[in-house]
């Protein structure tokens, strides 16, 4: 298999690049070759904080962004996901640790340590968006999306698997994917950092 075979994800990824002023959308896959090739410039990734807009993302989808040179994965969960990633044991984690930049300390691994606090006016219901760096805590693949054991998003270069909250939880990652800074600054618009 390939280097591009073993990056191709669901259909229903987005890879959303964007910059300063501009953003190339290209969908199919999260094409992280491609990303590399697109050699973003110094200043874009430089930027502190980039605003997305996710009018245009339907449940049970997820958009891929370029910020500061990694992919983040922006998904707006189904009430199925949010359900399985909510039934699980502390116990049952591998990484117990919310890892979630946005809350200080030691959080414990809750999906609702995980998820985006709901935005105001928002028809999605609590917990529905997940926000994290979609580069897997083993050695900097980026996993793909609703695969694995868990239904979330599985990694193939050496088989970790994570669950609905983008928590691992089988396999050689040894850690949650990171939750960044971000927050809903109206109801169709995240910003991260
Ligand atoms: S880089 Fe993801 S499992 Fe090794």
């Amino acid at each position: 298999m390939s280097h591009a075979d073993e990056h191709q994800g669901t259909r229903r990824d987005f890879l959303y690049y964007a910059t300063a002023g501009a953003a190339v959308v290209v969908g199919g896959a999260a094409v992280w070759p491609l990303v590399n090739q697109m050699n973003p410039s110094a200043d874009v990734q430089a930027l502190a904080s980039i605003r997305v807009d996710i009018s245009g993302v339907a449940e049970g989808t997820q958009l891929t962004v370029l910020w500061q040179g990694k992919p983040v994965f922006i998904r707006y969960r189904t009430p199925q996901e949010i359900e399985a990633a909510r039934s699980v044991e502390l116990s049952e984690l591998p990484d117990q640790s919310a890892e979630n930049a946005n809350i200080p300390g030691q959080a414990i691994a809750t999906d609702d340590n995980r998820a985006l606090p709901a935005p105001e006016g928002s028809d999605a219901p609590e917990g529905a968006w997940l926000v994290q760096m979609g580069v897997c805590t083993h050695l900097g693949c980026v996993p793909l999306g609703e695969q694995g054991d868990f239904g979330g998003w599985f990694c193939p270069c050496h088989g970790s698997h994570y669950d609905t909250s983008g928590r691992i939880r089988k396999g050689p990652a040894p850690r949650n994917l990171p939750v960044p800074v971000a927050s809903f600054v109206d109801a169709t618009t995240i910003q991260l950092g």
